[in-house]
C-alpha cells in the first residue's frame, strides 16, 4: 500500500507536468504546524525577522510598495528541530520528482516568512534575470483556521486565468519558478509560512 506522503507526492509531479502548479492540503500535520509556530524560532518572530528585500533593491520607499513581509533563512544542514520534518519531505519530493519528471533538482533553500497585517507581495515571478537555478517554488502554509474574508491569498496567474490559493495552516503550493507569476493579497491577520525552492545546485 501507498503511504499518504507517496500519494502528495505523486500529486505534486502530476500537477507539475500537466500544468504547472500543484496544491496539497495536509502536507505537514496540524500537529507538525503547532510544533514549528511554537518552536524558538518562530516565537517572537517579529523582533527576529529581517525585512526581505528584492534583487539589489535598497530603497526604503520602493520596497515596501513591492513587498511587505518578513523572512528568515533556514540554514538546510541544520534545521530547526520542528522543521526536520519539512525537510525530510522536501528531500523525500526531490527524488520523487526527479525520477518521475526526469529533473536534477539538488536541494531546497527555504526562509520563514511572516506578513504583517496589511502587505502584500506583488506580482512577480520567482527566477532571477541572472539566475535560473530557482526550479521549483515551494510554500507550505502556518496558518490555523485560516478564513477567507481575511484574504491573504496567494494569487497565480495562469493561462486560463487567476487562481487564490488561501494559506490554509498545513497546505503545500508548489511551482514552476520561471513561468507562474503570482502575487499576495494583504491579510488582517498575521501570515506565516515557510517560503522555498527547489534549486539545480548545492547549497
Ligand atoms: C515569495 C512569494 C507567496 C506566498 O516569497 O516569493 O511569492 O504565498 N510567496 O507567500
Ligand atoms: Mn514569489
Amino acid at each position: 500500500m501507498q503511504s499518504d506522503l507517496q500519494i502528495q507526492l505523486e500529486q505534486i509531479a502530476d500537477g507539475l507536468a500537466d500544468k504547472s502548479y500543484a496544491i496539497i492540503d495536509h502536507f505537514l500535520t496540524d500537529e507538525e504546524v503547532i510544533a514549528i509556530l511554537q518552536s524558538d524560532e518562530f516565537k517572537n518572530s517579529k523582533l527576529h525577522f529581517k525585512k526581505a528585500g528584492i534583487g539589489r533593491q535598497q530603497n526604503k520607499q520602493i520596497l515596501e510598495s513591492v513587498r511587505g513581509d518578513f523572512i528568515q533563512w533556514i540554514d538546510p544542514h541544520s534545521p530547526p528541530a520542528a522543521t526536520k520534518k519539512y525537510f525530510t519531505k522536501l528531500s523525500e519530493l526531490i527524488q520523487f520528482i526527479n525520477r518521475s519528471l526526469f529533473l536534477s533538482l539538488k536541494a531546497a533553500e527555504v526562509h520563514m516568512t511572516l506578513y504583517p497585517i496589511g502587505t502584500f507581495y506583488k506580482k512577480h515571478l520567482d527566477q532571477f534575470r541572472n539566475d535560473d537555478h530557482r526550479k521549483l517554488s515551494i510554500i507550505c502554509y502556518l496558518n490555523a483556521d485560516w478564513k477567507e474574508p481575511q484574504g491573504g491569498q496567494l494569487r497565480l496567474h495562469l493561462p486560463d486565468g487567476p487562481m487564490d490559493v488561501f494559506p490554509q495552516g498545513g497546505r503545500l503550493v508548489c511551482f514552476r519558478s520561471d513561468l507562474v507569476e503570482h502575487e499576495v493579497f494583504p491579510a488582517t491577520r498575521e501570515r506565516f509560512s515557510l517560503t522555498g525552492w527547489l534549486v539545480d545546485h548545492i547549497l
